[in-house]
């Protein structure tokens, strides 16, 4: 990422200063053409929150002090950017929602492919942070159909905003306890351990991955997909945008394909009636509906 930024005018230093709701909307601004990312579109409040933790973190009282901060210190700009896309995960987050993936989910995808003769699983982790996700997904299906996977080809693309936290996706390598929630058959099938501790995820699971920069509000999204898990991600979007996004996902599932929005996102009322259908309203998995 380049580091070259727009300097601050005076008059916008001086607006800076000021910690009014017009000082933190030129700050975004700033933001936004020091990276080239809009992060207007997230929700102010959210924002506004996180990068005053950072401030205080810093111990910088204004956004004047923290633009000065920023363009003379990467490191800060690093540990900002990957504040506001906060990128905690973990493998197999929330139990049950996987429990309902593996006895529900994977078993009508399964049948739907033999019925079709078609053999291509095509699943989407969206929001991906470092790997986790994508990687508990590839485990259950290995877990559901064994390392064959009964024939059918299982690719789960893995896309994140955020490069730092796809390298680490891709370098697969995770503390011995983040595992902590994998079952031992799978963790010792599946990973191999280095000499320090560290487990380093084996051929098999790595193939079945593949990975992308991809930003859900601004790229162009996967097509032709039959599951997308997308969850904690629009915890950080508007109402707009999360509708924006969902809609997105329909256009990109097949007809009777899967959305797995896990326990804190929550579907639009309005595309209830018609584009989905709800499989688990706890776990909130949802099927594009295929009239
Ligand atoms: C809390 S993590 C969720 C990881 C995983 N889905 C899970 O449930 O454990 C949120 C991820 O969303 C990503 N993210 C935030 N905004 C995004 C956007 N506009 N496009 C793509 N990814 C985004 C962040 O970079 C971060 O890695």
């Amino acid at each position: 990422m380049s580091l070259s930024v727009p300097s601050a005018t005076a008059d916008s230093q001086a607006a800076f200063g000021q910690q009014s709701e017009a000082a933190f909307s030129q700050f975004l601004a700033w933001l936004r053409s020091r990276w080239g990312l809009d992060w207007s579109s997230y929700r102010p409040d959210y924002l506004q929150r996180r990068i005053g933790i950072c401030m205080s973190a810093a111990g910088i009282r204004n956004y004047a002090e923290y633009v000065r901060r920023l363009e003379r210190d990467p490191q800060a700009l690093d540990r900002l950017r990957n504040d506001i896309t906060v990128n905690v995960t973990e493998f197999l987050r929330d139990a049950p929602t996987f429990a309902a993936f593996r006895s529900v989910v994977i078993p009508q995808v399964v049948a739907t492919k033999q019925k079709a003769g078609t053999s291509l699983v095509r699943t989407w982790s969206a929001g991906c942070a470092s790997g986790e996700e994508p990687y508990s997904i590839a485990l259950c299906f290995l877990e559901a159909l064994g390392r064959d996977l009964g024939g059918l080809w299982v690719c789960v693309h893995a896309t994140d905003i955020d490069e730092d936290s796809l390298q680490r996706a891709r370098a697969g390598v995770y503390p011995s306890q983040s595992l902590k929630n994998v079952p031992p058959a799978l963790a010792a099938n599946y990973f191999r351990e280095r000499p320090d501790g560290a487990r380093v995820v084996g051929e098999t699971l790595r193939g079945m991955l593949r990975f992308q920069r991809l930003d859900l509000l601004n790229d162009e999204p996967l097509k032709h997909v039959d599951i997308i898990f997308c969850r904690y991600v629009f915890i950080y979007f508007s109402r707009e945008l999360q509708e924006r996004a969902i809609r997105s996902f329909h256009q990109s599932l097949n007809n009777g394909g899967f959305l797995v929005l896990g326990r804190t996102e929550t579907m639009p009322p309005a595309l209830l009636d018609g584009e989905f259908v709800t499989v688990d309203s706890e776990e909130r998995i949802y099927q594009k509906s295929t009239a």
